[in-house]
């Protein structure tokens, strides 16, 4: 299978092929994900609650994301892999967003990245672009942006905030993000949005009019019970499976039924007998 670039995503928005993205942070899941034909893998700093436990994104590293960028980067075949720049990686200035964006790539492996903001970033979206690296915006509900809005709730319900939110995104293009995340907005705002861009727009909470949806890949399989946000549909009860799995092992070892004799390796007797 092809390769997913900047350039097939754009055609695929032209030719009204919806596009598919989820989010992975190891190896493991990255291939299985691939494999399945997804086109868009993203390395979320959501990592932060769903790997390490955190309460937010707010204590994700650079380091922490180059880590996982890396793992995802060599189990994708055919996905673009988008790392998120984690908070205060671009925000004290240009330089530092750059120098921080080429570190995600030539360290994370990553293919393109994504940061948070609108119109303010749009000289870091600007600059990275410049750096030859691929830049997906991110507008609407900003995690990272969590104690400035007050919490995790729709953005663009009222007139001016709709009107800045597209204001928003027309800037973010101008300044080169080659597609767009917009995540919890109304969906009829989306789908305007979604119709006065030419660079793809993928939603998360924010309606079937977008070029694209991505969510959590441990929400999308029922996994992660951290909190469960109305946006999200659970295609498989990946928790419930994996606890009956391990259940099954627990009981299985304490009963002795495993391991069995096809799992393991017997030796002649008349070697043991020279062992003392
Ligand atoms: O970090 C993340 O997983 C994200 C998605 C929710 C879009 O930014």
């Amino acid at each position: 299978m092809a390769r997913h670039t900047v350039l097939t995503l754009r055609r695929q928005k032209q030719a009204g092929d919806r596009i598919t993205m989820l989010t992975a942070y190891d190896y493991t899941m990255a291939r299985l994900l691939d494999e399945a034909g997804v086109e868009m893998l993203l390395v979320g700093d959501s990592l932060g609650m769903v790997m390490l436990g955190y309460e937010d994104t707010l204590s994700v590293t650079m380091e922490d994301m180059i880590h996982h960028s890396r793992a995802v980067a060599r189990g994708a075949a055919s996905a673009l892999v988008v790392t998120d720049m984690p908070f205060m990686s671009y925000h004290v200035c240009v330089e530092e967003a750059v120098r921080n964006a080429g570190r995600l790539v030539r360290e994370g492996h990553a293919q393109a990245v994504k940061l948070e903001g609108g119109t303010d970033f749009c000289p870091h979206i600007a600059a990275i672009t410049r750096a030859s690296i691929p830049v997906v915006a991110h507008l609407g509900l900003t995690p990272q942006s969590v104690n400035a809005l007050g919490g995790y709730r729709v953005q663009g319900r009222e007139a001016r905030q709709a009107q800045a939110l597209l204001d928003d995104a027309r800037a973010v293009q101008q300044a080169g993000a080659f597609a767009l995340v917009l995540e919890c907005v109304p969906a009829p705002l989306a789908a305007r949005i979604t119709q006065a861009l030419d660079i793809p727009v993928i939603g998360i909470g924010a309606g079937a009019g977008c070029d694209g949806q991505v969510l959590v890949a441990q929400d999308m399989l029922g996994m992660f019970s951290g909190f469960r946000p109305r946006f999200v549909r659970r295609f498989a009860e990946g928790g419930e499976l994996v606890r009956k799995a391990a259940e099954a092992y627990c009981h299985a070892v304490k009963a002795g039924e495993f391991p069995a004799e096809e799992h393991g390796w017997g030796m002649e007797d008349d070697v043991l007998e020279k062992v003392y």
